[in-house]
Order: structure tokens, then C-alpha cells, then sequence
């Protein structure tokens, strides 16, 4: 098994380019499945959940390549509506895609995604959505089984809680159903914004976009003709890159992002003190004289982002006093608190607030990757740490960000991928 050991106490310098999002790129690869052409997608993430997710496509019987951040997904030839345990364990957003296969099929079985690290992250909002849209959903073996013999229909969705692929879900079955739909307190996250201009692009009739009322006039069951688009740029990744900048007291940019998208999270920077420049298409940090505490919320887009609420945590261990930091959307997404301390943080935890005491001196340690953000939090702290800190079980870390250990060292990080 892969881990990285990386040495901390390392000046950044320079630039690094951002990929494309995979919370953008795993619902229009699923998205796919409406379309009766082809469909080239560009920008997309080498990164192992977007390879997850192409394998589940291709089980299905779609045709599929991915070369060059390039993917070409045919899935015309899909002859099967099942989206099996052992793939769908490996990563919950296969859940994506429930909608598309039920809205051109009629029917399908995906497996319930079933918890992660983060929380138990149902899925009673997709499928309370789906029923009211006229499907008939049982939960059998671990299986959601849906049918809707006659297509889905349009309906009048509210949802209690903001959910982001619950929202894909819905968007993607509407756009084949019969009749029109409307979402109220839809998510507005730039990846849900995304997917709903690729479908408008491709002759579904969508508005509202990128507001929380949606309305979607669904073709009748017509396949569509998706237009080829690329990729927006992550902004989590992003966001990852410049606490890396701000942990080592380093002027690093990011390229290749849109600093629309990161406005909570640089709102955030520039409160603790950094200076942060924008231009169209990049963002640079510049070190700070004294790292101010901080006190986070994380929120639903436009708030700040529960993606980046590990990150930050690291950072503040680097702050001149104490900051807080509420978890609003998840009820377990502290597993990065418990490494830290080992790294020598001092963080003290209620039910979803940390208060994180500092500053302290990070030292390097054996620790080891959770989930996907508490990984990226473990490679900041180690960027700050003196000595070596070797981080385990980076298959989480793979799962969500592209070359990371390249575009560190690219930018003077020690680190380096080793197997044990
Ligand atoms: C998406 O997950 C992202 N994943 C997550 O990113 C992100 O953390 C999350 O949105 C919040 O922004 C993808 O886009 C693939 P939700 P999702 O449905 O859609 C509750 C990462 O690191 N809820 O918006 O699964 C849920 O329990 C990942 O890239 C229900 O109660 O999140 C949570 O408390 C991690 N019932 C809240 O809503 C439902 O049916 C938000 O969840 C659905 C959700």
C-alpha cells in the first residue's frame, strides 16, 4: 500500500495548474447515460473516482475512454441498469446514477451507498424525490429497486434539507421525464450550476439555474444530443493548494481556477491575514506577518465549504490564538482531529464545533488518511511540521486530487510516494 512521507518545514514557491472538478465530473459523466450520441468531455480529473465511475459505466455496457484528462462516453450500447455493491462501495456518488438509469430505463438497481467516514449520508431525499415523480422505489438486500414503467413524470420537488447530488439526481431524471419539474431549495453548488448548463446546452429547457428554484421541462422520454463541454476548475483543490501556501508562510498561485467559486474560502484567508490577489483566471497568496485566529461556519454554496473545513483546521493550529470551527453539514467529519493531535495540535471537540488552541508546534509522526479532505488536512500539517511525518492509506487522498505529490514537489515540497 501506498504513503507519502514528506519533509516538513519547506518554503513553497511558484504556480500550480488546478484540475477539473470531480464533483463536477462524476454527475455529467452519469449524465451521459440520457445522451443517444456519444460525448466528449474535456478537463476531467485523472483521479481514482472518476476512473471508478468510468468502470461502473462501462459494466453497464457503455463505451468509454479516458486519455489526456479527455473522456469519450458512448452509452448507447448500455444493456444493464445495475450498479452493483462491490463498485458502488468503493464510491457513494455512483448514487448519481440512480436518476439517469431510472428516467431512461424505466427501471434500475443500485446499490445503497451505505455510510462513510464522514457521517451516515443518507439517500431518503433522492428517493422521496423519485416516488413523488411517479417511481415505485423498494429497498431490498441493500438495493434500491426502482421502476417507473411509463417514464417519470414531472413534479413539484421541495427538499427538506439541501442536497447536492440529491439535486443532481433530480435535475438529470427530470430532463427525460414528461411534464415540467420544479426543485425548491435546490443546491447551488458551480458543479450543480455546471451540469445544468451542459443539459440546457444539450436542448433541455432549464431555469432558475444556479438559483434554488429550479424548473426543468423534461423531453418525454426523448434521448438527448449532448454537446461536448470541458470541466470547470476545482475549487477545492484549489482552496487545498493555497492553505498550503498559507500553513509554509509562502506567495504560491493557483492557475487555472475561478475565483467566483472560492469566495468564502478567500473571504476566510484574507481574515487571518493574508493578502490574496485575483486575476480572471488565478489567485495568489502572500504570506502573513501573523496568522489571525479563525471562526468557521461551514454552509451550504455560497457559505463556506464543508470540503475545506479539514484544511483550514490544520491551518489554524498555525494561528496566533484560538479559533472555532462549527461542521453544520456532517455529523462525523472530525476523523482529521485525532491525527493532528498525534502531530501535536490542541484541539478540543463538542458535538460539531472544534476549538482549535494556538499556536502550536507541529511535529512529524506516523498518521493516517480517513477520509478524502481529513488526508489533504494531514498533508498541510505535515508541510508545517518539523521533521518527517509519513501519511498511510493514501488511496483516500487518490480519490480526489490529481498528481498531488508532483504539483507539491513541483512547488519545493519535500514529499515523496512511497509503498510499504
Ligand atoms: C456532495 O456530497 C459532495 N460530493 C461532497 O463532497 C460534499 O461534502 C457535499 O456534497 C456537501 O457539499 C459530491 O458532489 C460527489 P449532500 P452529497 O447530499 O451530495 C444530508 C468530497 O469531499 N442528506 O449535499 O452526498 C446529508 O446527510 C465530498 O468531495 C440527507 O439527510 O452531500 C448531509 O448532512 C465529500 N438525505 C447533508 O444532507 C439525503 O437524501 C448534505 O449532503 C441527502 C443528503
Amino acid at each position: 500500500m501506498d504513503f507519502l512521507e514528506i519533509e516538513g518545514g519547506k518554503k513553497l514557491k511558484g504556480a500550480v495548474q488546478i484540475s477539473g472538478a470531480k464533483n463536477a465530473a462524476l454527475p455529467l459523466l452519469t449524465c451521459t447515460l440520457l445522451s443517444k450520441t456519444p460525448v466528449h468531455i474535456g478537463n476531467v480529473p485523472n483521479v481514482a473516482d472518476v476512473k471508478t465511475l468510468l468502470q461502473l459505466l462501462e459494466n453497464l455496457g457503455a463505451k468509454q475512454n479516458f486519455d489526456n484528462n479527455q473522456a469519450l462516453v458512448d452509452t448507447s450500447g448500455v444493456n444493464s441498469t445495475c450498479a452493483n455493491y462491490d463498485i458502488v462501495r468503493k464510491m457513494r456518488a455512483s448514487i448519481l446514477t440512480l436518476g439517469p438509469l431510472l428516467t431512461r430505463f424505466g427501471h434500475c438497481e443500485v446499490s445503497l451507498p451505505g455510510g462513510c467516514a464522514i457521517g451516515q449520508r443518507p439517500i431518503d431525499l433522492h428517493l422521496k424525490a423519485l416516488e413523488m415523480m411517479g417511481a415505485d422505489i423498494d429497498i431490498r438486500q441493500g438495493y434500491v429497486i426502482a421502476s417507473a414503467p411509463k417514464g417519470l413524470k414531472g413534479a413539484n420537488i421541495v427538499f427538506d434539507k439541501i442536497t447536492v447530488t440529491g439535486s443532481e439526481n433530480i435535475i438529470m431524471a427530470a430532463a427525460l421525464a414528461h411534464g415540467t419539474t420544479t426543485i425548491s431549495n435546490a443546491a447551488k453548488e458551480p458543479e450543480v450550476v455546471q451540469l445544468c448548463e451542459a443539459l440546457n446546452k444539450s436542448g433541455v429547457e432549464i431555469k432558475g439555474i444556479g438559483s434554488a428554484e429550479i424548473e426543468i421541462q423534461g423531453s418525454g422520454g426523448k434521448l438527448l444530443d449532448i454537446a461536448d463541454f470541458s470541466v470547470i476548475p476545482d475549487r477545492i483543490e484549489a482552496g487545498t493548494y493555497l492553505c498550503a501556501g498559507a500553513i509554509t508562510n509562502s506567495e504560491i498561485t493557483v492557475t487555472n481556477v475561478i475565483p467566483e467559486h472560492l469566495k468564502a474560502l478567500i473571504s476566510k484567508l484574507i481574515s487571518m491575514g493574508f493578502e490574496v490577489l485575483k486575476t480572471e483566471n488565478s489567485i495568489t497568496i502572500k504570506p502573513s506577518s501573523k496568522i489571525l485566529p479563525a471562526d468557521i461556519e461551514t454552509l451550504e454554496y455560497p457559505g463556506f465549504p464543508t470540503d475545506m473545513q479539514a484544511q483550514f483546521m490544520a491551518l489554524c493550529t498555525q494561528a496566533d490564538g484560538t479559533s472555532l470551527i462549527d461542521e453544520r453539514l456532517f455529523e462525523n467529519r472530525f476523523m482529521h482531529v485525532s491525527e493532528l493531535l498525534r502531530m501535536g495540535a490542541n484541539i478540543k471537540l463538542t458535538s460539531h464545533t472544534a476549538t482549535i488552541y494556538a499556536p502550536t508546534k507541529l511535529t512529524g509522526a506516523d498518521v493516517m488518511a480517513t477520509d478524502l479532505r481529513a488526508s489533504s488536512a494531514l498533508v498541510l500539517a505535515a508541510l508545517a511540521a518539523e521533521g518527517t511525518t509519513r501519511i498511510h492509506r493514501i488511496y483516500h487522498l487518490d480519490r480526489g486530487y490529481e498528481n498531488l505529490e508532483g504539483k507539491l514537489s513541483n512547488l519545493g515540497a519535500k514529499i515523496k510516494r512511497l509503498s510499504e
